[in-house]
């Protein structure tokens, strides 16, 4: 599985880190009374870690369309907003209980369980926030769609279904048919919602924002399997945080189901898939076809 970015992937995915590290610094800053810890925690879960591709998707797609960087870099922040909550709550002892994540101590032991739920929470809401602002975008109607779909993307439709899922398949046997809508909802859906903002900022049309969807749906699942063969075979100093852990749930995932090689095939087909969905393209697109690559092949 190791593989490295395109050197071109590598510059725009440090680029990206700087600036969302930055433009989370700047909209964060620690209030000086009691409310400090929440913040201080909502900080520590934000910054220093992470491979920061949701806001690498929107702003690789916004700017096949011409949107200004600085607009599409705030709409990237509101999804990793709530990435980042969903993270502090997988972790949570309530859920996958783990003690690592990017290298360090997760927030609920670097604070406490309380403080990591309404850290977890208080993302959320950040996301909204900033979407909501005219700073986002100066067009109310934009900023509405924005708002529905990354609403959509995370709630019951979207990620927290998925998780759902996720925590009933540690006691259910689920067919592959149910993995699939499990893994697209869990992680595919913000995923997807990453290029959606992406095309709404960009205002494309809708036969152009139907194959940015297929793209987008068949990375989001192969983003899974891989996280999945990850788990299975990953190096945890790599990856930063404890693996082996769906086996020892019992958890039906890609790999129980298909078993590694088939696994990787099926993810290597629809990376294949995914690019084709970007046929129409010229090499305007060619940063989304290497995430499509290098979600595959990552070592992290
Ligand atoms: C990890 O996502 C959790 C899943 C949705 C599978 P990422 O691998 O994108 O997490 P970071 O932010 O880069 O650590
Ligand atoms: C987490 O999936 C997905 C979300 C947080 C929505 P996992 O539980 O597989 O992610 P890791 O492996 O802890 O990063
Ligand atoms: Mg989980
Ligand atoms: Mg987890
Ligand atoms: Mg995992």
């Amino acid at each position: 599985m190791a593989g490295k970015p395109s050197p071109q992937l590598a510059e725009a995915m440090q680029a990206i880190a700087a600036d969302v590290a930055n433009l989370f610094d700047a909209l964060l800053p620690v209030p000086d009374d009691p409310r400090a810890r929440l913040v201080e925690a909502m900080r520590y879960a934000l910054l220093g870690g992470g491979k920061r591709l949701r806001p690498l998707l929107v702003t690789a797609t916004a700017a096949m369309y011409g949107v200004d960087r600085g607009t599409a870099l705030r709409v990237g922040c509101a999804i990793e907003a709530i990435h980042v909550y969903s993270l502090v709550h997988d972790d949570l002892p309530c859920m996958d209980d783990d003690a690592l994540r990017h290298g360090k101590p997760t927030t609920h032991l670097a604070f406490d369980e309380a403080t990591a739920v309404l850290a977890g929470d208080a993302l959320h809401d950040f996301a909204f926030e900033i979407l909501a602002d005219p700073a986002t975008s100066g067009d109310p109607w934009t900023r509405a769609e924005l708002i529905q779909v990354l609403a959509t993307s995370s709630g019951w439709n979207g990620m927290a279904g998925g998780q759902m899922m996720d925590m009933v398949a540690e006691t259910t046997t689920f067919d592959l048919h149910t993995i699939t809508r499990l893994q697209q909802l869990k992680t595919g859906a913000l995923l997807s919602a990453s290029v959606e903002l992406g095309a709404v900022l960009g205002k494309v049309s809708p036969e152009g924002r139907a194959h940015l969807r297929g793209y987008a749906r068949d990375i989001g699942l192969a983003f899974q399997i891989a996280d999945d063969l990850l788990d299975h075979e990953g190096d945890a100093a790599l990856a930063g945080k404890a693996l082996r852990k769906d086996a020892e749930a019992g958890k039906a995932t890609f790999v129980s189901l298909l078993g590694p090689d088939r696994a990787r095939d099926q993810a290597r087909m629809l990376v294949d898939q995914a690019i084709a969905h970007l046929g129409q393209h010229g090499p305007e697109a060619d940063l989304l076809r290497d995430v499509a690559r290098y979600i595959v092949e990552r070592d992290h």
